[in-house]
């Protein structure tokens, strides 16, 4: 569930955007699905949109300092790796990729895993504009989302604006996702509460 209680004015880059990963999988090539059906996308904490190294389609306005926190936390936390494809209890799979703070791919981490990264990051810009709503916000507005479904995006603003958004998660461990170490990510943030 999301809000955005303080944004962008309208037009300047404020709304945030949500794509259907079943209908982005079927929409990719039999040859690119197949390549990515079993691996895994390495993903880090450092949130900084210079050091994004796949998709690239936007032009940064430079990191903002609150970053250096998580950037901070990246360097004591595993990596953790989710999976490119997965399967929804009712049978369909679903592209489940993002770009944003994702270092590579497990086990591939050389050129031509690179390139198949890159490859399936900029298939899935492409794919993911066919299939996208972009929402405008009023300061009422609270977004529900299916997160075993959709993608999401930030359009991006000037950093000059403000913005506040407040979002929560129902509490759960969809069981696929496991950090570097071979911790399950469920057991390491109940470590990190303790
Ligand atoms: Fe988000």
């Amino acid at each position: 569930m999301l809000r955005a209680v303080i944004n962008a004015p309208k037009g300047e880059g404020s709304r945030t955007g949500f794509s259907d990963g079943i209908q982005i999988y079927k929409n990719f090539s039999p040859e690119l699905r197949a390549k990515i059906e079993k691996l895994n996308v390495i993903y880090t904490l450092d949130t900084r949109l210079t050091k994004m190294r796949f998709g690239r389609n936007f032009k940064s306005f430079g990191d903002q300092d609150f970053e250096m926190k998580t950037v901070e936390e990246s360097r004591i936390f595993p990596r953790a790796m989710h999976p490119a494809v997965w399967t929804r209890r009712d049978g369909n799979k679903v592209l489940h990729v993002g770009p944003w703070m994702s270092v590579g791919l497990e086990h591939h981490e050389d050129a031509e895993g690179e390139a198949l990264f890159e490859e399936v990051c900029q298939e899935l810009n492409r794919k993911a504009d066919q299939v996208s709503y972009w929402h405008d916000w009023k300061p009422t507005d609270l977004l529900i989302w299916d997160n075993w479904r959709m993608l999401h995006a930030v359009e991006g603003c000037d950093p000059k604006w403000e913005r506040q958004t407040q979002r929560t998660t129902i509490k759960g461990d969809y069981g696929l996702g496991y950090f570097e170490d071979g911790k399950k990510i469920g057991e390491v943030f109940r470590e990190v509460a303790m």
